[in-house]
């Protein structure tokens, strides 16, 4: 509890329920039993908490809109995600407004601001980094958060993700099992949780096949796109013959796709000279002139699962906040 300052998580805690069902509790009682309501009601009683007028008006939001945030429209990973966000929320009655945060903090305030005004009845963020504060206040202001492709870093959250350390563990160990000991890591900003996890399950496979850490090579790009991808091939062939790596795993498609376009430019016969493993499998990687090795993202499963979590929380009466976490699936193709 922040000083002085009492929330509907407070009460949620002192109340030992879910922050959904104190909101239900002020503003749709009939959908929560008796004693639930009492406890709820005594919790706000003793520690003072005064409801959010605005959170009221929120949650009573006239509107049956849902926001969706994700990091980068154009990446088809978050398109097809939001398809399986907008079958579920359609199925539910509720229609989904699209923000594309670009990566960029700032955009992304702005667009939860927006949605905040527009009386949404919750959001699904794919954050572009922790963000928890952020969090903190879209809950104090009643809107429900899913998390989505990244793990809540607390349970008063509901989230959907897939376990990205497997992921990148499964990408790794492929490469080694396949003889390469030189393997550069192509990802995006450290900011984001899918890439650190990324690398750290490609540490973990080395590790596992008893190869030293230095065998992985990190060449970072400022963001998870084709053009990143360009750009992290000049570095790895100016490397010294006795350093350039034989293998690059990268922590999207995108940037695989970027990394194949320049080595086959520059006629670098792809696996023959460089092997290249990608990550979320879409349907551009199986398409490529070299369909690319990848690691599969159920994306429809996670973007379904995602909007059913937050119906339940803006709906359920009794919701409890679930961490939902899906396995990765290594797909072997050409490129490796
Ligand atoms: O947004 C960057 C990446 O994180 C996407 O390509 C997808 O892999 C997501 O998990």
């Amino acid at each position: 509890m922040e000083r002085g300052v009492v929330s509907i998580r407070d009460v949620a805690r002192r109340a030992a329920v879910s922050v959904g069902t104190v909101s239900n509790v002020l503003n749709r009682p009939e959908l929560v039993s008796a004693a639930r309501r009492e406890s709820v009601r005594r919790a706000i009683t003793e520690l003072g908490f005064v409801p959010n007028e605005s959170a009221r008006h929120l949650r009573r939001g006239h509107g049956r809109t849902i926001g969706l945030v994700v990091l980068d429209v154009a990446n088809p990973f978050f398109t097809d995600v939001a398809r399986g966000v907008e079958d579920a929320a359609n199925a539910a009655g509720l229609v989904v407004i699209l923000c594309n945060s670009n990566e960029d903090r700032a955009r992304e305030a702005g667009y939860l601001d927006v949605l905040e005004e527009q009386r949404v009845q919750g959001v699904l963020l794919t954050p572009v980094d922790g963000g928890a504060a952020r969090l903190a206040r879209l809950r104090e202001r009643g809107i429900p958060v899913v998390l989505l492709d990244q793990r809540a870093p607390r349970k008063e959250f509901c989230s959907v993700s897939v376990d990205d350390r497997l992921g990148g563990q499964l990408a790794v160990g492929h490469l080694i099992d396949a003889g390469h000991r030189r393997i550069a890591f192509v990802g995006g900003p450290r900011s984001l949780r899918q890439v650190t996890d990324r690398h750290a399950g490609a540490l973990a496979a080395l590790r596992a096949a008893d190869v030293t850490p230095t065998a992985l090579v990190d060449v970072d790009t400022p963001s998870l796109n084709v053009a990143g991808g360009r750009d992290a091939v000049a570095r790895i062939l100016g490397m010294p013959a006795a350093r350039r790596p034989t293998a690059v795993f990268c922590a999207n498609d995108l940037l695989a796709l970027g990394v194949l376009q320049e080595l086959t430019r520059q006629r670098v016969a792809v696996p023959g000279r460089m092997a290249i493993v990608g990550y979320d499998d879409i349907e551009f990687a199986s398409a490529a002139a070299v369909p690319l090795s990848s690691v599969r993202q159920p994306r429809d499963q996670l973007g379904r699962t995602a909007a059913e979590l937050l119906v339940d929380e803006v709906r359920g009466a009794d919701h409890q906040h679930r961490q939902v976490v899906f396995k990765p699936e290594l797909v072997v193709r050409e490129s490796s």
